[in-house]
């Protein structure tokens, strides 16, 4: 266990190639442009450098159109990565192209093997424990194959629901620092978080809880002024970085990334 679980050395990351223009959403409010999301690509990598992680950027992967969410594929923790089994069964063979770019990066590499089915976006690792939210994307079956193996390394999983209508538990929350979690106020609501210090994202920027805590700063999405004012005037070091395009396919800060 650590407690700053928001320290990190590395991260991988994958380019988007022209396909993500038809990548998964919820809602469709029109395609991104490929080209643009490269351009907001490019400033979030330069940003987790200015952060202080080494990145490995993989090329894009032809045939999967969400495969810049990296972060779905892989749970990284201290002892080790666990490849995912994404739900999304057009997201399953992104895994398989991500573990001969992670195993020389980790001292050990496990599997989820099915029936059952998880992925990373539902997982928030806070240090003390690991809550995973079942989803659409994320099952009991999944997750008791997860827990065996965490389980090994010593760690704590407790089950928790991302909301109804919700892509990941993650769209929903983020780790902000030791026992601070950022939250929606649906999310919040349920309970999931008694024991920690809760930041709730003011209304109508509930888009703005996914960022990520990367050393001493905050990655988010820009166009959620009263949430950046709110996490600067708690004394976060925070950066904008433009994500209207992943934004079009569900796709938020901690997907495009996987830190360890
Ligand atoms: N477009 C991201 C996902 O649905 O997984």
């Amino acid at each position: 266990m650590t407690d700053r679980s928001w320290e990190f050395t590395q991260a991988v990351t994958r380019r988007p190639g022209p396909e993500a223009a038809t990548g998964l959403r919820a809602v469709d409010t029109g395609n991104p442009d490929p080209e643009r999301m490269r351009a907001q690509h490019a400033i979030y990598v330069a940003t987790l450098r200015e952060a202080g992680v080494t990145v490995t950027e993989l090329p894009p992967l032809k045939g999967f159109a969400d495969a810049q969410f990296v972060e779905d594929t892989a749970l990284s923790l201290p002892e080790g990565v666990i490849m995912m089994r994404p739900g999304a069964p057009s997201r399953l063979g992104e895994v398989g192209s991500m573990v001969p770019a992670l195993a020389p990066l980790f001292k050990e590499v496990r599997q989820i093997t099915g029936p059952g089915h998880v992925e990373a976006g539902d997982i928030l690792f806070t240090g003390r424990e690991i809550l995973v939210g079942l989803s659409a994307r994320t099952d009991a079956a999944g997750v008791a194959e997860l827990e065996q193996i965490v389980a090994g390394w010593g760690h704590r999983l407790r089950v928790v629901q991302t909301p109804p209508g919700v892509l990941h538990f993650k769209t929903d929350c983020s780790l902000l620092g030791t026992g601070t979690i950022l939250s929606t106020s649906r999310l919040a609501a349920s309970g999931c978080f008694t024991g920690y210090d809760v930041v709730v994202v003011p209304e109508g920027e509930e888009a703005a809880a996914n960022l990520i805590r990367v050393n001493a700063l905050i990655l988010m999405a820009g166009g959620f002024p009263r949430t950046t004012a709110l996490l600067r005037g708690l004394g976060y070091g925070v950066r904008e970085v433009p994500n209207s395009e992943c934004a079009l396919i569900d796709g938020g800060m901690s997907c495009l990334s996987l830190r360890f």
